[in-house]
């Protein structure tokens, strides 16, 4: 397959939402292969271990013929030469995304000019969607349903009911 039409998505997804699963859906569509890239080592503090949120985008994407999940160390551009991929997907909800992706793929860029960052904006119902609100809400109690698939809100309730942070029912 041509570098042109493979893509990876790179992300924490900790965990997976139905914003990300809204940008795979359309990067499905444009590219040939889309690469769902998880970052193993990461500086914060997450809240899945890498192979549960392996599992949960695994479990989510089953449907998508042409998109599979793996996990990378150090640098993406790094890993995107090792897939033979020539482009870069990153979702930009709001103006507010903007100033991070641009350093993101302005320094991507100079590492490895092969390699081309696209932008796609996801369903204006997620645009204000984030992995870090979704755990603030479940942990407090709060429904999260239509926002993650069914199967990984019960995901999050059961890590939070065994690391004893019983969510409070509002
Ligand atoms: O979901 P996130 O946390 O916004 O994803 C950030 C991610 C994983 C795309 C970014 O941190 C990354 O690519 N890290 C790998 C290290 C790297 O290549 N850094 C150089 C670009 S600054």
């Amino acid at each position: 397959m041509n570098r042109s039409s493979v893509a990876i998505y790179p992300g924490s997804f900790d965990p997976v939402t139905n914003g990300h699963l809204d940008i795979i859906q359309r990067g499905s569509r444009i590219f040939g292969k889309v690469i769902i890239a998880v970052l193993r080592n990461q500086r914060k503090n997450p809240f899945f271990s890498v192979a549960e949120r392996t599992e949960m985008l695994a479990r989510a994407i089953e449907p998508l013929e042409n998109v599979e999940v793996a996990r990378f160390n150090g640098l993406l551009v790094n890993f995107a030469r090792e897939m033979k991929a020539g482009v870069v997907i990153r979702g930009l909800r709001a103006v507010t995304d903007f100033d991070y992706e641009f350093q993101l793929a302005l320094m991507n860029r100079r590492l490895e000019k092969e390699v081309e960052t696209i932008f796609l904006m996801p369903s204006a119902e997620y645009s204000y969607l984030s992995s870090s609100q979704i755990k603030e809400v479940v942990s407090l109690g709060g429904s999260v349903k239509g926002l993650v698939p069914d199967f990984v809100e019960q995901e999050l309730l059961g890590k939070l009911e065994k690391s004893g942070q019983k969510p409070r029912i509002s």
